[in-house]
């Protein structure tokens, strides 16, 4: 027998169908918000992340699969979707086709070799948005007014973002050289990793869960202190724009994100049934990223987005909210003699054909034992037949919540459930 492999899942009955219905319900949220659907290779070359996601980033580092083609270029398997659709929208020139601004949102599976445990997987699935072409705070505050409702709608309880600026090129730097100073005094008490990040990454110094990086990171400068007056200005507005909206937010002055392309907003989402100090307790993150589509040779365009694991959102979700599949539908069919079937399987059709959820498991046990099976198959109603039904093609339409029956005709059994 071979099994799965680590961190990955099956999905399927229940967990396929709640997956579903979240899916469903961002799909109907997005386009309520005017965004257009895009959907990019899981195989990239590898470069593409090299490039935007960051080389000196974990998940560059250590976490992304990537093998060789036949003809010896790296390819990754991608660990996330920003740079792809990024790639798209420059290769096939969508601005030039389309108009900016462009709003897309996405699904679909990321990988990353991560060290499995709750909330986080080698495989996951990411739901998101990314906007090109409005430089204005009114983009970063629709973005984050969206994914906080992606949140509530899914159903977790108690949802929050937590956003920050992390500044720009002109205000950064200087920054950086403050923010390493101060940590290096404390060098000799950060963690391997950290000591690492010092030289390559200090900003994510800043989001470690290490307990003795956390008592350094908590007497570090923050940001916020050393924004220049545009990018200042800037987190003002988001922060004004956020209070004007019903949004239970809170500027979350050491966040910071474990990807290099933002500039100036970043945010993040918390909320539901996640442990908040798990280091995989975010259900959605994003920012704006004004420099990526240059950097990967496209014209200068302004950028923000964010995405949400499908996965986590599931795992916040409160029990009541797991099954909310909004009530039994549709008939279960029962049949007690196997020389009925063929006309039966006539019927079946015509009531799906007329738009009824009909559901045959082609069983001949006893009648106790095939209403078993439809009291757990989620329909609303039996449609029992038995000889003396056949004979007068009718059919005993029992309700599976009341124990109600009636006798009813079979061309009326679609008026009758409609009625
Ligand atoms: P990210 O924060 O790396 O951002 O991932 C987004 C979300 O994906 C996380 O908040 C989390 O819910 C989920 N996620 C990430 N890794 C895992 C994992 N190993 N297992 C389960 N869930 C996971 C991005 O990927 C950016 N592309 C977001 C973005 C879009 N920024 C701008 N536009």
């Amino acid at each position: 027998m071979v099994n799965k492999v680590r961190g990955m899942q099956d999905n399927y009955m229940e967990s396929a169908e709640r997956r579903q219905g979240v899916v469903a319900r961002a799909r109907s949220l997005f386009e309520l918000y005017g965004y257009r659907e895009i959907d990019t290779p899981v195989i990239e070359f590898t470069e593409l992340f090299r490039r935007s996601t960051g080389e000196f980033t974990d998940i560059v580092t250590k976490e992304m699969y990537t093998f060789e083609d036949s003809k010896g270029r790296s390819l990754a398997l991608r660990p996330e979707g920003t740079p792809t659709i990024v790639r798209a929208m420059v290769e096939d020139g969508l601005q030039n086709k389309y108009g900016l601004p462009l709003k897309f949102y996405y699904f679909g599976p990321m990988f990353r070799h991560e060290r499995p445990q709750k909330g986080r997987l080698r495989q996951h699935t990411q739901m998101g948005v990314e906007v090109f072409g409005a430089a204005g705070v009114e983009a970063d505050i629709e973005v984050m007014s969206l994914a906080y409702r992606l949140m509530v709608g899914a159903g977790v309880k108690d949802v929050s973002l937590l956003f920050n600026s992390i500044g720009c090129a002109a205000c950064r730097p200087a920054y950086l050289g403050v923010l390493v100073d101060s940590l290096k005094k404390k060098q000799k008490d950060l963690c391997d990793n950290c000591r690492q990040r010092l030289e390559n990454n200090p900003l994510r110094v800043l989001d470690c869960k290490n307990e003795s990086c956390q008592t350094i990171i908590k007497e570090a400068p923050v940001i916020k202190n050393h924004l220049c007056d545009a990018c200042a200005g800037n987190l003002r507005e988001v922060e004004q724009g956020l209070g004007a909206l019903e949004i239970n937010c809170c500027l979350e002055d050491r966040l910071v994100r474990g990807l290099d392309y933002y500039t100036r907003t970043v945010f993040e989402l918390r909320g539901g049934a996640m442990d908040p100090d798990l280091a995989q307790s975010a259900l959605g993150g994003g920012g704006r990223y004004d420099n990526l589509v240059k950097e990967l040779g496209g014209p200068d365009t302004p950028a923000v987005g964010f995405s949400s694991g499908l996965e986590r959102v599931i795992l916040s979700l409160p029990e009541a909210e797991l099954d909310n599949t909004g009530g039994a539908l549709g008939v279960f069919l029962v049949v007690l003699q196997k020389e009925h079937f063929e006309r039966v399987t006539r019927l079946a059709d015509e009531l799906r054909g007329a738009g009824l959820k009909t559901i045959w498991d082609f069983s001949t046990s006893s009648l106790k034992k095939q209403l078993g099976r439809a009291g757990k198959s989620g329909a609303a109603h039996a449609v029992i037949i038995g000889p003396e039904e056949y004979a007068k093609q009718e059919a005993q339409l029992k309700d599976l919540a009341s124990g109600e029956q009636e006798k009813v005709a079979w061309d009326r059994l679609v008026k009758r459930l409609e009625g």
